[in-house]
């Protein structure tokens, strides 16, 4: 019997070809609806691999469904949706994404913060829904970015792709992170500073880390009550290192000035969100690495760490390497 690959989006099949024919490879029918749960238990309990979307929760039960199941295959950097202790338990590798979709992220994260500062999705609303009458002194004014001092929560390939569109930009860096990055600081002239510091001193708080237990809430109440009340909030992480009830209460009350947020903590957002109706968040649907070119490859990573593991090699880009160590 030939393994069973089970795909949890539809895709073009010439992104999928090399699995073709010697594999049997199944999916789930729609581009634009996550596969429900159940369907993936049962698809689970089927499969050799599995290719898998930030959206879906693969839960322990996925891994006690999966007896099978050598490999998931994530088509993301982060694997906060993976229950990767239990793959691991049942010695299942989980792969990601990383490195290709760096830049691309980070052209994003840039992209976001511009379009906060600029007032750029509300003005571009603004002349489509012809309210344009005049040139006007403060019409649609936001705020500079050039020059002013940007803050990087997690300082790791984004974090500092990032910091480098920011020097283009005459910023001043700050970063905090686990550990200190001399290159960065060398290259970009990045400050090191401590969280409290960071969120003391930044124009534009730019969230970075990816979702882990610790930092679930990262930024609370208290962290938006420390910000300046001119400084905009960037998020292109994980929703959830965000305690978005208290980010809309900030946002509400001008403890902040505005928010740019790629992500949330359930998505797709609801279209009545709280967050959503504040003038001053500019809201995105998780298109961080959303272009054509990096899309492509991250599709040809998760085949190929799927064909890897399938043909007895070793995966390229594993998450639990604890599965390599002798
Ligand atoms: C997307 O959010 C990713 O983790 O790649
Ligand atoms: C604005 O468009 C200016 O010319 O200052």
């Amino acid at each position: 019997m030939k393994p069973y690959i089970y795909l949890t989006r539809k895709l073009p099949e010439e992104a999928y070809q090399k699995l073709v024919g010697r594999f049997d490879v199944h999916m789930w029918e729609r581009e634009d609806q996550a596969v429900p749960h159940d369907v993936l238990l049962s698809q689970a309990a089927k499969a050799d691999a599995l290719l898998t979307v930030v959206s879906d929760p693969v839960t322990q039960e996925v891994f006690e469904a999966g007896k099978r199941l050598k490999v998931v295959a994530n088509m993301a950097v982060g694997y906060d949706n993976i229950h990767v202790d239990a793959a691991t338990e049942k010695g299942v590798y989980v792969c990601n994404t990383p490195d290709v979709l760096t830049e691309t992220t980070a052209d994003l994260t840039f992209a976001l913060l511009l379009a906060a500062a600029r007032r750029v999705v509300e003005a571009a609303e603004f002349i489509k829904d012809g309210k344009w009458q005049s040139w006007s002194p403060f019409l649609l004014a936001g705020h500079d970015v050039h020059h002013k001092t940007i803050g990087i929560a997690g300082m790791g390939g984004i974090g500092e792709a990032v910091a480098r569109r920011a020097k283009g930009f005459g910023m001043e860096i700050l970063y905090h992170n686990r550990s200190r990055k001399p290159d960065a600081e060398e290259a970009l002239g990045a400050q090191y500073c401590s969280f409290d510091e960071l969120v003391e001193r930044s124009d534009f708080l730019v969230a970075m880390t990816p979702l882990t237990p610790d930092t679930k809430h990262l930024f609370n109440a208290d962290v938006f009550k420390k910000m300046k009340s001119s400084a905009i909030f960037i998020n292109a992480s994980r929703g959830a290192v965000a305690d978005e009830a208290a980010l809309a209460e900030a946002l509400k009350n001008r403890e902040i000035a505005g928010a740019g947020l790629d992500v949330f903590a359930e998505e797709p957002i609801s279209a009545d969100h709280p967050l959503l109706a504040l003038e001053n968040v500019t809201a995105l649907p998780h298109i961080g690495s959303a272009t054509m070119e990096t899309r492509i490859k991250m599709i040809e990573i998760c085949v190929d760490n799927i064909e890897r593991v399938l043909t007895g090699q070793k995966p390229k880009t594993l998450v639990n390497t604890i599965l390599l160590e002798p």
